[in-house]
């Protein structure tokens, strides 16, 4: 199975009108759709959905989506997950379409108990996003960013995704966390293990966007100062990926990570390493007490 990258990603929240500020006022996603029932289709770049937000009674993931290059890849990939024993359900035509704005869709669970999604065929208006914040979304071949679950039955989650197709890019040296790449991203899937005791909660640990110009990662990070949302971390540079972010805490308690300027993986000449650390300088824990001060 041959993956292009993170495709979409779906969101549950308690907490829907924070998320809409959050995600539009301080991140600089855009507004792609507004639906009935609540639920917000945002958009990153010319897709007309990448994140959906959706109101519920409890805060979550709802189905992270994993894309194909054409039909092609798509009836092999269920064939793949037929080879795996993988039960799965098939969505197409206007259902598809409604749902998640693709042409196709997959929908199965993954052994930590994430629906997954594979797919084919989104929808484009071709007009590329232009931040609030005044710099695109970097996407295209890369994919829409990177997912970062901490998973117990880690070692079989991990397996589970090598299936897939993802190819393990780097690990920490302890064995707690693994990082995925299914593209030239250094990583779309981190993966950590819930018992290594790191202390992080199950499920969705954070959600990373990339963007273009590294000015559009300061006016997130002032909108946060500002007011906008509690800072995680200060500024660093992670030392596999070599993205240069910070972390922000979303209205439900789990972090996005803002970034700019990661490198590609050459598959040729990668070699897979052993992290000794994961930043190379900053990422430090910004505490309550000082995010507290910062909203002053
Ligand atoms: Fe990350």
């Amino acid at each position: 199975m041959r993956l292009a990258g993170l495709g979409y990603l779906g969101l549950c929240t308690t907490r829907i009108a924070d998320w809409e500020s959050f995600a539009l006022d301080v991140v600089g996603l855009g507004l792609s759709a507004r639906e009935p029932d609540g639920t917000l289709r945002l958009r990153v770049d010319e897709r007309l959905h990448r994140v959906t937000l959706r109101p519920a009674e409890e805060s979550g993931v709802d189905f992270i989506g994993w894309e194909l290059h054409d039909r092609a890849g798509f009836e092999a990939a269920l064939e793949t997950l037929d080879s795996m024993g993988v039960a799965k359900e098939v969505v197409t035509g206007q259902d598809a379409m409604d749902a998640r704005r693709v042409a196709a869709y997959v929908a199965f669970r993954d052994p930590a108990g994430t629906q997954v999604e594979l797919f084919h065929g989104p929808l484009s208006d071709g007009r590329r996003l232009m931040s609030r914040h005044g710099s695109t979304f970097v996407t295209g071949d890369l994919g829409l960013g990177h997912v970062f679950l901490m998973v117990d039955r880690f070692q079989e989650t991990c397996e589970f995704y090598e299936a897939l197709g993802f190819r393990l890019s780097d690990r920490t040296a302890d064995g707690a966390f693994s990082f995925y790449r299914c593209n030239p991203r250094q990583h779309s899937l981190g993966l950590g293990d819930l018992g290594a005791g790191t202390g992080l909660p199950a499920g969705l640990q954070h959600f990373m966007v990339q963007y273009e110009d590294l000015d559009a990662v300061g006016h997130v990070y002032d909108a946060c100062l500002q007011g906008g949302a509690r800072l995680a971390t200060t500024f660093g540079r992670h030392s596999n990926d070599r993205m240069l972010s910070f972390y922000v805490t979303t209205p439900d308690g789990w972090d996005m990570e803002v970034g700019h300027g990661g490198i590609r993986v050459d598959e040729d000449t990668w070699v897979v390493c052993e992290l000794e650390i994961d930043s190379i300088w900053g990422h430090r824990p910004v505490s309550a007490q000082v995010a507290e001060a910062a909203e002053v």
